[in-house]
């Protein structure tokens, strides 16, 4: 086994009996198979085209909303209560925007998901009901992740797809967070503060793996959609706007 021991700052005085010192091991194999889907490598390559990202916002519409919907209603839940930052981290409207900016005013007459977007919205939609407390999983995967990747997804996003200024990528930009490494230090003491039942915190790590699974199903979906949707000649290079593609079921 690898030694896992780090230099620690005082601000960094995390054990490994911390939910987000667990959260980050149980999900670190799932975090390479999510680097290493077709959209990732995309994305690491420099070679997201406009279907491909125009796609991915329309899900990260969808699963904002339910997410976002579900942390607000359960805002005072004692799962979600210290790690509920809207304003910092509220992705949803930053997502409208830019779905105004690529498809115009009637965006939400365009939006098209695959089948695995529905049931990552579905579950979460349902542990907003059932299990308040898994949604710090999902906050977690997707915010920081979000953090985590932000600034160099913006920058090779701009430059792929040839776009001028920040205009359509608000998505990546956190104009509440001044330091995303601060910050992101404050939210794991936040999840670490949380207190949970043994029940509980393996239910959470569980859901986290989940968290991470229902991601990579989303961008193998998105990456099926497209397939169907555009000429293979136009997958690389395409920097025209797509017609919208059908829905997958
Ligand atoms: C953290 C890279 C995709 C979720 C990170 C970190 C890097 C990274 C460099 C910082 C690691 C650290 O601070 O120790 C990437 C790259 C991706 C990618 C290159 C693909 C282009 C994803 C996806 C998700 C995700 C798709 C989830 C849906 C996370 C989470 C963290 C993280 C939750 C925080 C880990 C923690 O500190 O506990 N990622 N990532 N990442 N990433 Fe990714």
């Amino acid at each position: 086994m690898e030694s896992e021991k780090k230099t620690q700052t005082a601000a960094e005085q995390m054990t490994d009996k911390d939910l987000s010192e667990q959260i980050k091991k149980v999900t670190k194999d799932s975090h390479v198979r999510a680097e290493n889907t077709e959209l990732m490598l995309s994305f690491q390559r420099g070679q997201v085209t406009l279907p491909q990202f125009k796609l991915l916002l329309c899900s990260m519409y969808e699963v904002y909303k339910a997410l976002e919907e579900e942390m607000d209603r359960n805002s005072n839940h004692p799962g979600v209560a210290p790690i509920y930052f809207p304003a910092e981290l509220a992705r949803l409207e930053a997502i409208e925007k830019d779905l105004e900016y690529f498809y115009g005013q009637d965006w939400r007459e365009k939006i098209v998901v695959p089948a695995a977007t529905k049931r990552y919205c579905h579950r979460l939609r349902q542990i907003g009901k059932e299990n308040p407390e898994f949604l710090i999983a999902h906050a977690y995967t997707r915010y920081l992740g979000d953090l985590s990747g932000g600034q160099v997804l913006s920058r090779i996003a701009q430059k792929s797809m040839g776009l001028q200024g920040s205009e359509g990528l608000s998505f990546f930009a956190f104009p509440g967070v001044s330091s995303p490494n601060r910050f992101k230090q404050l939210y794991r003491s936040r999840m670490n503060s949380v207190e949970l039942t043994e029940e509980q915190r393996n239910g959470v790590l569980e859901e986290a793996v989940r968290a991470f699974e229902l991601n990579i199903q989303v961008f193998d979906d998105l990456q099926k959609m497209l397939l169907l949707s555009v000429p293979e000649n136009q997958l690389q290079t395409s920097r025209t706007h797509s017609t919208p593609v059908k829905i997958l079921q």
